[in-house]
């Protein structure tokens, strides 16, 4: 089993990371593949509504000249999807935004390979806005005929300078519990592959 987090910090080793590697501490010890995968620096541009993708239906960004298609294909491979990012004026991250709205639209141009795996968000802050952000990431799983865990608290961290993350005990706590939800969810014995809906969308964004 695979499970790939996409980081949309522009601090790649920042608090971001610090709780995405806490959410992977209790998939790692159950033995599961965990990749972390940082947006920073690799990521050109936003959705521009070329509507390449939709043209050629194969799922993939028509842009091929930075790191979305590459996430797109961790995506179809990972059984379990995590999406993190720090809170900016209130929302995401650019970056994390156009990896939604890209893959996003790509994927749901072609086939439903998203279709029950797990996802989960991860959103930190220094003070305000996790709450909110969290949400941004939740939609792009809920759309997607995806299946999400929870925590013991919404995956919210709190942290400012890089580091602080440690500080945040309850935050590590929650991580740590939603990285057990998701191992949990994984070895269900779900008949999840002959459930999952194929084919191309039917309802389109
Ligand atoms: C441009 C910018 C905007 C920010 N906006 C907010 C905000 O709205 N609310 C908040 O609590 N923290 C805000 N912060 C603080 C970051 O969310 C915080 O430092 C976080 O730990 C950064 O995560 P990282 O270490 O993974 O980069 C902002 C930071 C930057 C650089």
């Amino acid at each position: 089993m695979y499970v790939v987090a996409f980081n949309g910090s522009a601090r790649p080793e920042g608090n971001t990371s610090c709780f995405i590697e806490t959410t992977f501490g209790p998939l790692r010890d159950d033995g599961i593949e965990c990749e972390q995968v940082s947006l920073a620096g690799k990521v050109v541009r936003g959705c521009t509504a070329c509507l390449g993708c939709r043209e050629e239906g194969d799922g993939r960004c028509s842009f091929d000249d930075d790191i979305i298609n590459d996430c797109i294909d961790k995506m179809e491979e990972a059984d379990a999807v995590i999406i993190g990012s720090p809170v900016y004026f209130s929302d995401i991250t650019a970056e994390t935004k156009a990896l939604i709205d890209r893959a996003g639209y790509a994927i749901r141009g072609g086939e439903n390979f998203m279709s029950r795996k797990v996802g989960a968000g991860i959103a930190v802050a220094r003070r305000a806005g996790a709450v909110h952000a969290l949400e941004s990431i939740n939609q792009f799983f809920f759309i997607n005929d995806m299946i999400l865990p929870g925590s013991t608290y919404w995956n919210v961290g709190i942290a400012r300078n890089v580091g602080d993350c440690r500080k945040d005990t309850e935050g590590i706590k929650t991580m740590t519990r939603l990285g057990e939800n998701i191992a949990w969810l994984l070895k269900k014995p779900l008949d999840t592959e002959s459930s999952r809906l194929t084919g191309a969308f039917s309802v389109i964004l």
